[in-house]
C-alpha cells in the first residue's frame, strides 16, 4: 500500500481520456492533470486539442499530449496505441467517455428521436461512438494496461440512463399528441447499459493482470436547460438539483488512483438519488 497521503495521486501516471475536449471530459482531464499524472487527450479536433493542452500544461505544469483521433476509426486507435507505447512506454489508465449525445429535439418537426422513425444511421452512428468505441479503446489501449507490470484502471462512463428508463415525460410539449412527442432516443439507453455490460466483462477479463474495470453513471449536468425543464427534472432527484460539471471529478480521481485498488466491476451511481427513486 502507498504512504497514505498519496494514495490520491496520479503522479508518473498515462491516462488516455476519449471525448476529452467535452464537458465532461475537460474536467476528466483537470483532476488526472491536478494529481499529477500525463492526459492522453483524444477527441476530433485538433484545434480545440492542441488550446486545451496547453492550457492544461500552463495551469498544471504537466505534460498533457492530445490527438486528433476518431475512436470508431480501429487503425487510428492502434496506430496511436503504439505511438503512446513509444513515447511513454507505458499506459495506466483508460477513460471512456465520448458519446453521441442525441438531443431530443428534433428540430426540423420530423419526430425522428421517436423509435417509430428513428433513423438507422442514426442507431449505426451512435452505438459505433458510444460502444463500438469503447470497444475498440479497451481492446487497444486496455490491452497494453494489461502489459503494464502495475496494471491499471479501465473507467466507463455511462449515465444513470444506463440504470433506469428515461422518464419521456420530461420532454412532453403542451398541446402536442402524445404519439408525436419527441423523445430521449433508444440509442442513449442502449449505449448506456451497454458499458455496464462491457465494464463487468472487462473487470473479469484480466484478473492476473491488475487491470480493474468500473463504470461511473453520472446524473445529468445542468448546462443551461429551461426553467421548466430543470423544475420538472429536479423534482425527480432527491437532492432537488442536477449535477455540476466538476461533480465528478473526485470519483474519477478515486477511480483511476491506488484509494480504491480493491474496486473492480462496480457500477457507481452518482446521480444525486435519481436512480433510487
Ligand atoms: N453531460 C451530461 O449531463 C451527462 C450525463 C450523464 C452521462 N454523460 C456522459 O458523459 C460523457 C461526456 O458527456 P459530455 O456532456 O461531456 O458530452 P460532450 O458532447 O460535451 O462531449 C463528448 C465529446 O466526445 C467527442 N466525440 C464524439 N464522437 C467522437 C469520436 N468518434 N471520436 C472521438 N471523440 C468523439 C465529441 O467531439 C465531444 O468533445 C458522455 O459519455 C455522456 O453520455 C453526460
Amino acid at each position: 500500500m502507498d504512504k497514505l497521503s498519496e494514495i490520491f495521486s496520479l503522479r508518473g501516471k498515462i491516462i488516455v481520456i476519449t471525448g476529452a475536449t467535452g464537458l465532461l471530459g475537460k474536467k476528466h482531464a483537470e483532476i488526472v492533470a491536478c494529481y499529477g499524472g500525463t492526459p492522453v487527450l483524444l477527441d476530433l479536433s485538433q484545434q480545440k486539442i492542441n488550446e486545451f493542452v496547453n492550457d492544461l500544461n500552463d495551469k498544471y505544469q504537466v505534460d498533457a499530449v492530445g490527438f486528433a483521433i476518431d475512436i470508431t476509426n480501429e487503425r487510428m486507435i492502434k496506430d496511436n496505441a503504439k505511438h503512446l507505447i513509444s513515447r511513454f512506454g507505458k499506459i495506466d489508465g483508460l477513460v471512456n467517455n465520448a458519446a453521441n449525445n442525441p438531443k431530443v429535439e428534433s428540430g426540423n418537426g420530423d419526430n425522428f428521436s421517436r423509435l417509430e422513425n428513428f433513423p438507422i444511421e442514426s442507431w449505426h452512428d451512435d452505438i459505433s461512438v458510444g460502444l463500438t468505441g469503447a470497444f475498440l479503446c479497451a481492446k487497444h489501449y486496455g490491452f497494453l494496461i494489461s502489459q503494464n507490470p502495475e496494471g491499471g484502471s479501465i473507467v466507463n462512463i455511462s449515465s444513470d440512463l444506463g440504470l433506469i428508463a428515461p422518464d419521456q415525460r420530461l420532454y412532453a410539449k403542451d398541446g402536442v399528441n402524445n404519439d408525436q412527442q419527441d423523445v430521449k432516443p433508444v440509442t442513449y439507453s442502449v449505449v448506456k447499459a451497454g458499458l455496464i455490460g462491457l465494464t463487468r466483462y472487462l473487470a473479469t477479463y484480466w484478473p492476473d493482470k491488475n487491470v480493474r474495470c468500473n463504470a461511473i453513471c453520472p446524473g445529468g449536468v445542468e448546462n443551461g436547460q429551461p426553467e421548466d425543464f430543470l423544475k420538472e427534472v429536479n423534482s425527480r432527484i432527491p437532492m432537488g438539483r442536477m449535477a455540476n460539471a466538476d461533480e465528478y471529478q473526485g470519483a474519477l480521481l478515486w477511480i483511476l488512483s491506488s484509494a480504491s485498488s480493491y474496486l473492480n466491476g462496480a457500477i457507481i451511481a452518482i446521480d444525486g438519488g435519481r436512480s433510487v427513486w
